[in-house]
């Protein structure tokens, strides 16, 4: 493995200095096994890029498993926390790189009621139900299906989740698709429908580390959330339902600002979420457009993310649980080595009937898209 890296390495440092003289290798889509969850085979796929980017995508929980980009020099790195085998993600990860559902992020005293019904979902949040449940979408094995087009590496997978899986009702086949195109963009795309009226939020739960050196933290990047206003949470991280203005607080990342610059500030809304762990509302756009979100940029190495979606919040979570002690495996997770950016709808969004509808019936279809595009500052 460590030999086909290197090529892509000197593939990348070409790319930067002289993109047009480089002979520009094919997008690509490759796959291999990558252990076994159960009775269940589980497969990893590579989709790479002209530039040498490189996605590792699994089949259990729909995971991105691996992001590499290149520094300003060229060097290719993995950006996102993750695993090169299946293990340590059995034995219990938080999250790393998965798609999250049926409801990515909390829901009150995990239960709401709908036309008149009260469903009671799974409770693994101390009184909430988060991401999903105890057995959310993240720990489940993904159909891979043909994709259309070729002109980009593309994965696309389908989850059929039965009508009543951790308390949700209906059925929901949901697809999730990754283009990784040329110019650098990973396109990501979900989709659903239902047999009954069900919640759904579906996100991607990756904790970006664009030092691509998983041990340092994250405090040093800079980051841009194009967002006046968030909903500031209760102690069990649950909106108080209020939009509040981020102007003159911590939250203000209408301009570019370090994380670590404000993040021990003595301020209510920190100390409940232990660090940042809120969401920001998004101006919607006109129709269904996909709009920028945020931006991140890593100093050091040069590295820059930049998000836009056509969700309407976006989670950023500072890997406050992250808390330096070993997990079931062995590996330690350092002390906010890694972010999240997850666009999504706001939290509890079936319990705040103020909130942009989370709700989808029979006959509709869930659609959004999150694009992220990687790119270096020289
Ligand atoms: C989300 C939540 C956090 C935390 C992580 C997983 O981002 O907002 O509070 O639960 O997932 O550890």
């Amino acid at each position: 493995m460590s030999g086909v890296w290197t090529a892509m390495g000197l593939l990348a440092a070409v790319a930067t200095t002289s993109l047009a003289a480089s002979p520009a290798p094919k997008p690509s889509v490759a796959h291999a096994p990558f252990g076994r969850a159960g009775n269940e085979a589980v497969e990893l796929y590579t989709l790479t890029n002209a530039h040498g980017v490189e996605v590792q995508v699994m089949t259990y929980g729909a995971t991105l498993v691996s992001i590499k980009t290149p520094d300003r020099t060229g060097r290719l790195a993995n950006i996102i926390l993750g695993f090169d085998t299946l293990q340590p993600y059995l034995a219990g990860v938080p999250y790393f790189g998965a798609t999250v559902g049926r409801y990515a992020n909390r829901i009150a005293n995990a239960r709401f009621t709908l036309d008149g019904k009260q469903y009671e979902l799974s409770r693994n949040d101390g009184p909430n139900s988060l991401h999903g449940g105890s057995r959310g979408f993240d720990k489940r094995i993904w159909q891979v299906e043909p994709s259309p087009g070729k002109s980009a590496a593309t994965l696309r997978m389908k989850y059929v989740s039965a009508a009543g899986e951790e308390g949700y009702p209906g059925e929901l086949t949901a697809h999730v698709s990754y283009r990784l195109s040329d110019d650098d963009r990973l396109v990501i795309e979900y989709s659903a429908t239902t047999t009954a009226a069900t919640p759904v939020n579906l996100a991607n739960h990756a904790y970006f580390n664009l030092t691509g050196d998983p041990h340092q933290t994250i405090l040093g990047h800079v980051l841009t959330i194009d967002a006046s206003r968030f909903t500031p949470v209760n102690s069990t991280l649950i909106p108080l339902g209020e939009l509040r203005p981020v102007a003159g607080t911590p939250f203000d990342f209408r301009t570019p600002m370090a994380i670590g610059s404000r993040i021990a500030a003595d301020d209510e809304q920190l100390r409940l979420g232990h660090g940042y762990d809120h969401n920001w509302v998004l101006e919607p756009a006109a129709g269904h457009e996909v709009r920028l979100a945020a931006v991140l940029t890593d100093p050091t190495s040069g590295r820059s993310l930049e998000i836009r979606t056509t969700q309407p919040g976006l989670q950023f979570y500072s890997g406050n649980f992250l808390d330096g002690k070993p997990a079931g495996h062995g590996t330690v997770f350092p002390y906010r080595t890694g972010l999240c950016l997850e666009t999504q709808h706001f939290p509890d969004s079936p319990n705040q009937p103020a909130f942009p509808d989370t709700i989808l019936r029979p006959g509709q279809r869930y659609s959004a898209t999150t694009v992220l595009r990687f790119s270096v500052q020289k």
